[in-house]
Formats: structure tokens, sequence, C-alpha cells
């Protein structure tokens, strides 16, 4: 479903993404991993839209979305969420959610709304709340949740608008070790209901191993290998670059 090929990227003289490809199969959870300044956010930027390559192509479904705007891109199913949270603070849970609902399917909030159209998009967001296991806290304010449950909740809103490819761009910085497993596990157990196929940008590997069907590893803006979790552990510069092993 997603496709890149020979992408490159460059700031200046530094090559940030240099030269990459691989694809990402329907349904399928696939980890990016690398040192620090190893070009992953970046690479993600350029999927999502915010950034265009200087070479190479991607393509989204069979369709060539190398040039395509941010906001097209949403359109058509790419979802992301940020290193850095973006939810609307003064609105409830629910409504951080049902919002994107709305806007989604092109349906300005009125108060002559049919009660029934606004009915379906509340149970709706509702679903998602349950699959997210953030019902209870529906009424709440972003703010009022723990820094594991705003990540979650603005994947939830991801979700929202109905993406059939997330971005999830280190879902659990900020979140203290011990809550890292359980965020993570909330946050899989969704994607998996739903089947979207992910691209998740995590640094601990003790995180990736657990769930990803594939993990790939970027180092200096190239792709260094990729492979199963356990595959991937045993690479030789893996563990040499990455988990600073040396053996
Ligand atoms: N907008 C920009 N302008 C100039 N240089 C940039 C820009 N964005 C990123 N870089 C540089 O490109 C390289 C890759 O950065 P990137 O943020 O993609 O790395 P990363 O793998 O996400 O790192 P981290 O693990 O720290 O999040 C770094 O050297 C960074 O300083
Ligand atoms: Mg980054």
């Amino acid at each position: 479903m997603l496709i890149l090929k020979n992408v490159k990227k460059k700031f200046w003289d530094l090559k940030a993404v240099d030269n990459i490809s691989f694809q990402i199969g329907d349904g399928e959870i696939v980890s990016l991993i690398g040192s620090n300044g190893a070009g992953k956010t970046t690479l993600v930027n350029l999927i999502s839209g915010y950034l265009k390559p200087d070479e190479g192509t991607i393509l989204f479904n069979d369709r060539d979305i190398t040039q395509a705007s941010a906001y097209n891109r949403i359109k058509w199913g790419v979802g992301r969420s940020f290193q850095i949270i973006n939810l609307f603070e003064n609105l409830s849970v629910l409504d951080n959610v049902r919002t994107p609902l709305f806007s989604k399917y092109g349906v300005i909030r009125r108060w002559f709304l049919p009660t029934s159209r606004y009915r379906k998009f509340t149970e709706q967001a509702l679903e998602i709340l349950r699959n997210f296991r953030l019902e209870e806290k529906r009424d709440a304010l972003p703010k009022e949740l723990s820094e594991g449950d705003r990540k979650i909740l603005d994947i939830a809103v991801a979700f929202a608008l109905k993406s059939r490819l997330l971005l999830l761009d280190e879902p659990t910085s900020g979140v203290a070790t011990n809550d890292k497993f359980k965020v993570m596990d909330n946050i899989i157990a969704a994607i998996k209901k739903e089947g979207v196929s992910t691209l998740i940008i995590e640094h601990d590997m003790d995180i990736v191993s657990g769930y990803s069907d594939r993990v790939l590893v970027m180092h200096e803006g190239r792709l260094l290998t990729q492979g199963k979790p356990e595959e991937v552990m045993e690479d030789k510069e893996v563990r040499a670059h990455i988990l600073g092993i040396t053996d």
C-alpha cells in the first residue's frame, strides 16, 4: 500500500534521507529505528507531505503522492501523529475525536444538524474511544489526562480521520518508562482491530521487538537493514551502531 523508491532529501549539504526504498503492506506494522539524527522524522515528513523529496517516488495505494499536498494525503488516508502532541486543549476528549469525524465527512457543525446525524458521529467517536480504552475519560480535557493517555488520544484523533496508514513519531516519548508498554499495548490493540498499516518511530528495541512485523533501521540517512525484529537484532552493524553492543 505504501512504496518508496529511491527517496532523497538534503538539507543544504546534509543528506538527511539518502536514497531510501521500502514498502509497507496492508495491515503491516513496521518499526523505524535509528540513532539520533538518522533521518527518521524527515522520512516520515516526506511520507506525510510535510516535506517534499528532492528525488524519488512515493506511491500510496497505487497513486503517485510524491508531490501531493499534506491535506490531500490526509484525505486519501495517510494519518500521522507528531513527536509533539497536537490536541485541542479546550475541547473534551470526546470532541477531540468527534470534530475530525465531522470535518472528514464535510459536515459543518450547525445547530440545525439533524439529531440522527449528530448521534451517528457521537457513536463513532465513542467506538474509537472504546477501542483505545479512553471511553471513561470522554468528558475530561486533554490537560487532565496522563502523558500516556494524551499520546493515545492523539493517535485516536488520527483514527478519526479514517487513516489507512498511520505514521507515529515516537508515540511513547515523554511517557514514564513503566507506562510505555501499557501505552504501546493500547495503541497496537486498536491498530490491529482496525487493520491499518502503521509505521512507528521508536528508539526502544525492547518495545519494538514485541509487536513489529518488520523493522527498518536507519543510520546517517541510509537504510542500514530491514527484517524481522529478531533478525535485525542479530545484525552486526545494527548491534554496533544502533544498540551500542560490541561483541
Ligand atoms: N528542517 C531542517 N533543516 C535543516 N536540517 C534538518 C532539518 N530537519 C532535520 N534536519 C537534520 O537532518 C538530520 C535528520 O534529522 P531527523 O530529525 O530526521 O532525525 P531523527 O532520526 O528523527 O532523529 P531523532 O531520533 O533525534 O528524532 C539531522 O542531522 C537534523 O539535524
Ligand atoms: Mg525524530
